[in-house]
């Protein structure tokens, strides 16, 4: 084992630098060369790395997003790419490659390796989501949920004064896990999550007997990818990315507009985004993304190809790729009937 490639793929998150560290300096601990592939798998196609050091990722364990960037680089979408991955990974003299990333980056990942053309790949599981299978939690997620927490904290002062509801627009695509957690850890009175879809009769009846019972004002937690009863998602534009998804967005604003129709409670909506994929990692994103970034480079070391580092318990173990991709890790539903407990 001379020389790995690492890449980073799909929607940033904190604790990637933190993975590509200790990536950097186990491999430096077994004299092994690492290769830092830019933009995700975009970089394999086109051929555009940067050599890795214990140098130059010095300093990078506290930061947020990538220092070798990403995108949403598909290779499986021009049959072309594909076989410039495997020249391109070829002409490195790559010995492995590990792939920090979601469903989507790990999904091209195990197809690679599937496919038995030379690749070999172990995998590191990455989202701000927590959706993937085959691991307890991914890096990123605490952080994203501290930073909703502490902003629905913010809320909620402003909310009391105004006697008003604020909605809250969360990230969570397909899994309502961050609205969970912030919702729960706030107190907040509503969660809607992309799993149960909206009743807004419900949700008004809520917040109406909470107001009647005193409480001026609500805070409600909205996932992205929650839809109404009779609806689909809302999305800010119909363009596919080359994974196939769209861009989510509104569900917040339309929620606001429906609740203040309904209710005539004064209601305003607030979208968290992409701040909630910003900034510095929480300690335990650099703690599980230091030791995901070790194993992922123990992994490789023993020659456990199509395998990604995975947290089961307090342990980091080692799972088959093919586990984390297909089927996504929904909020399970003994959860949100705890969480109902505080509604309203
Ligand atoms: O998958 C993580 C995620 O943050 C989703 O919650 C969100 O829908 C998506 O990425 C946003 O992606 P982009 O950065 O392309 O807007």
């Amino acid at each position: 084992m001379n020389k790995v490639g690492v890449l980073t793929g799909g929607g940033d998150c904190p604790g990637l630098n933190a993975v590509i560290r200790a990536v950097v300096r186990r491999a430096a601990q077994n004299s092994v060369k690492v290769v830092g592939i830019k933009n995700g798998w975009k970089g394999l196609v086109d051929l555009d790395t940067a050599d890795l050091s214990v140098d130059s990722v010095s300093g990078i364990l506290t930061k947020g997003g990538t220092i070798l960037g990403t995108s949403r680089t598909n290779p499986y979408k021009q049959p072309e790419d594909v076989k410039k991955v495997i020249d391109n990974y070829k002409k490195l003299g790559l010995d492995a490659l590990i792939a920090i990333g979601g469903e989507d980056t790990l999904g091209v990942a195990n197809k690679l390796f599937k496919e038995n053309k030379g690749i070999k790949v172990v995998g590191c599981p990455k989202t701000i989501d927590n959706d993937l299978n085959a691991t307890d939690y991914t890096f990123g997620f605490d952080t994203a949920v501290n930073i909703a927490m502490e902003a629905i904290d913010r809320l909620h002062t402003t909310a009391e004064s105004h006697h008003r509801i604020m909605v809250v627009e969360v990230m969570g695509r397909h899994a309502g896990w961050i609205a969970l957690h912030s919702g729960l850890a706030t107190g907040s009175d509503v969660i809607l999550i992309p799993e149960v879809k909206i009743d807004l009769d419900e949700v008004c009846d809520i917040l109406k007997k909470r107001h009647a019972r005193g409480k001026g004002f609500s805070i409600v937690v909205v996932a992205e990818g929650a839809q109404f009863k009779a609806g689909q998602v809302v999305t800010q534009e119909e363009r596919l990315d080359s994974f196939g998804h769209v861009r989510l967005g509104g569900i917040g604003e339309i929620l606001a507009q429906e609740i203040e129709k309904r209710t005539k409670f004064e209601t305003r909506v607030t979208v968290l985004g992409h701040i909630q994929r910003g900034g510095t990692p929480t300690a335990f994103d650099r703690f599980l993304a230091t030791r995901f970034g070790v194993k992922a480079m123990d992994l490789v070391l023993a020659g456990k190809f199509g395998y990604m580092a995975s947290l089961r318990g307090t342990e980091v173990t080692e799972e088959p790729i093919e586990k984390a991709v297909g089927t996504l890790k929904t909020v399970d539903m003994k959860l949100y009937e705890l969480a109902k407990t505080f509604f309203g």
